[in-house]
This record gives structure tokens, C-alpha cells and sequence, in this order.
């Protein structure tokens, strides 16, 4: 599968990798080809290519939003007609004193900028570090996605499944605004609780 990853910060590039590596195509999305981050992606990922963000996602089957949220209506915008592709939003509207900054959902927002894409809300609720590494032995971390379009969010459960995560159906898109509550309860615990990064949410059974 092709994957454009817009954005080639901690987030993208980690994405990226852990994708290539499983044998997947990379083409980054970048604002600024010769700004170091785009070049750090494009050194440390696989057969990787850059390109703007609308080139990127026209030759893409799944288009990646690593992007700060405060960037993801205008990225959209450039992008223009999405075709129908799976749109995977991984951003976070955080407000100050890590809350959710939104009366509803960035995922929802997200839907209304995507012209013509399938937008799932997936990889926004666990630190970078667990997507480039997700072993924590015995239990596989949780990856929550929700969105309305069930083959859509099929295919972003076999990409969270590649990077070790056990993907979690959330249920529909206005459940993103839970999965972004999630991710300032990720934070809070990493930053304010002093636990660090070195933590993953897990569903356990019995
Ligand atoms: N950090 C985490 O652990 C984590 C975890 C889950 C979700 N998230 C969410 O994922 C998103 C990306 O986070 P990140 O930590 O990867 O951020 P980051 O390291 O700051 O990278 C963001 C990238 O977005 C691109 N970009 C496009 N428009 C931009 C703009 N107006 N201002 C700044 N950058 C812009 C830049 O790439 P180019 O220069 O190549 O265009 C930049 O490198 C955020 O929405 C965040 O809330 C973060």
C-alpha cells in the first residue's frame, strides 16, 4: 500500500518507519523538502519519497494528518478532493492545561474539511515512542479508532496491527472527541504525573 504522511515531525516519521519497514510505500508530505525534518524522514525511512503534501496524497491509497491540529483545515484545503481515500487523523486539538480544546470532536471538524475522504481517528492517543516501538512483552497496546466507514476503519486496524498495537474499535466519528479526551489523559499522565513516555493504554479480558 501506498501511504502519504503529511507532517514529518515525531509523529509522521514514526508512522513512516514502522510502515516501511512492514514493506509498505512512503511519500511524506512535507511544507519545506530541504527543512530538516524532512530530511531526517526521508534518511531514516526506507525507500521513502518527498513530496508537497497534495502530490503525496494524489499518489496514495491512505493519507496520514500528522500535522499540529491548528494546521489541519488549511492542509485539507491544499489537498483539495480526496477521492474517496482513507484519511487517518492522527492530531490533537489540546487547549491550555492539557484539555481538549473543542466544544465537539477534532475528528468530526476534520470530516467536514476533508472534501470527498474517509476520515478515521486512529494514532492520537499514545506517545510517539509506541508507535515507532510498541513491544511491552506480553500485552500489545491499545490503538482506538473510530469513524463511520467500516472498510476504512479496516484497513487502519491492519495498519495499527503491523506496528504491534491490538487495534480497538471506538465505534463511530463522534467517539473522537472520547479518543482526543484519551490522548490529554496520555499527556497529563506523561507530563503532569511525572510517569514519562515509557506507558501505553491496553485493553485486558476475561
Ligand atoms: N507527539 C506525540 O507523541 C503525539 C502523539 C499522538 C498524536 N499527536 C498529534 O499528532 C500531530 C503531530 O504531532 P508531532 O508531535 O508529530 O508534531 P511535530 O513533531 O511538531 O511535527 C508536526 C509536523 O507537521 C508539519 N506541519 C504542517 N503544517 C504545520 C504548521 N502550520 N506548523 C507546524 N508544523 C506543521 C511539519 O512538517 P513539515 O515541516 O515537513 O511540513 C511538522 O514537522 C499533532 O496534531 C499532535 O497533537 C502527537
Amino acid at each position: 500500500m501506498t501511504i502519504a504522511i503529511v507532517g514529518t515531525g515525531s509523529v509522521g516519521m514514526a508512522l513512516g518507519r514502522g510502515w516501511s519497514r512492514a514493506g509498505h510505500s512512503i511519500i511524506y508530505g512535507t511544507r519545506d523538502p530541504d527543512g530538516m525534518s524532512a530530511r531526517e524522514a526521508l534518511a531514516k525511512t526506507e525507500g521513502a519519497a518527498l513530496e508537497t503534501p497534495a502530490e503525496a496524497a494524489r499518489g496514495a491509497d491512505v493519507v496520514v494528518l500528522a500535522v499540529p491540529w491548528k494546521a489541519v483545515q488549511a492542509v485539507l484545503l491544499d489537498l483539495g478532493d480526496l477521492g474517496g481515500r482513507v484519511i487517518i487523523d492522527a492530531a490533537n486539538p489540546i487547549g491550555p492545561g492539557i484539555t481538549h480544546a473543542l466544544e465537539t470532536s477534532g475528528g468530526e471538524r476534520t470530516a467536514g474539511w476533508a472534501q470527498n475522504g474517509r476520515v478515521v481517528k486512529a494514532f492520537n492517543t499514545t506517545g510517539w515512542e509506541n508507535m515507532l516501538d510498541a513491544d511491552y512483552g506480553t500485552h500489545r497496546p491499545a490503538m482506538f479508532i473510530a469513524g463511520d466507514d467500516d472498510e476504512a476503519k479496516a484497513t487502519v486496524a491492519d495498519l495499527a496491527e503491523t506496528l504491534g498495537f491490538e487495534p480497538v474499535d471506538a465505534g463511530p466519528l463522534h467517539r473522537s472527541r472520547e479518543l482526543e479526551h484519551l490522548a490529554t489523559l496520555w499527556v497529563s499522565q506523561a507530563v503532569q504525573q511525572g510517569r514519562g513516555r515509557g506507558f501505553a493504554f491496553a485493553v485486558l479480558r476475561r
